[in-house]
């Protein structure tokens, strides 16, 4: 499978990119993956001109900034892993503002010609978090559902590790999640 993975944490061997590393040491041989540092690049959120909804059939985006290249790369991946630390409860600015720009991935949305052009890419979010799951990465996951359900996309699945502390590095059950993660993502069974 080719495989993009988007680690959206400003913290470039934080806790996020290490458990990403994890996701990668897990998968099997074969996989063709790139990562992109998302908070390192210079990518802007979207602006909400709507000029891409004049190319039916590609992204059309006309921004001019490093999100052009991870979309043609999304376009022709198997899958994507969305990498973010939880922030406010949310996905953290840099990775939201490249979400924000699959926008133009999705054509003519409300009405009954809506296209996607990634319709039928596996996803999978990753969260690490200082606190609990419970009533705090609650929220961030019904936005990726819903992120999913617009761009058309499966969801492999949602993994989120909590008592991700800045000081002591990621929980102990990051290795195990990683592994979960790395599975779900390429056995077809396993999709939920
Ligand atoms: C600006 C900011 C906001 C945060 N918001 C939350 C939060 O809402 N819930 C939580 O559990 N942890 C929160 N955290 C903690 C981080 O999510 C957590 O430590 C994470 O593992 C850091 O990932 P990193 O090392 O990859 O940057 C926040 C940290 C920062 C710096």
């Amino acid at each position: 499978m080719k495989i993009v993975m988007l680690m959206g944490s400003p913290r470039p061997t934080g806790n996020t990119a290490t458990v990403l590393e994890m996701v990668e040491e897990s998968l099997a041989a074969g996989h063709e993956i790139k990562r992109y540092d998302v908070a390192q690049l210079n990518i802007i959120g979207c602006r909400g001109c709507y000029a891409c909804a004049d190319s039916p059939n590609e992204p059309g985006c006309v921004q001019r900034d490093d999100a052009t290249g991870i979309l043609d790369e999304i376009l022709g991946a198997d899958a994507i892993v969305y990498a973010t630390p939880l922030y406010m409860w949310g996905v953290a600015s840099d990775l939201r503002a490249l979400m924000e720009r699959h926008f133009c991935l999705v054509k003519t949305y409300g009405s009954p010609a809506k296209k996607s052009l990634v319709q039928g890419k596996r996803i999978a979010m990753l969260v690490t978090a200082a606190g609990p799951a419970e009533n705090n990465a609650d929220a961030i996951q019904t936005v990726f559902d819903r992120f999913a359900s617009y761009c058309e996309c499966e969801v492999a699945g949602k993994f989120v590790l909590p008592g991700c502390s800045v000081t002591e590095g990621p929980g102990e059950d990051a290795r195990t999640l990683a592994g979960r993660l790395a599975e779900a993502l390429t056995v077809e069974s396993s999709i939920h």
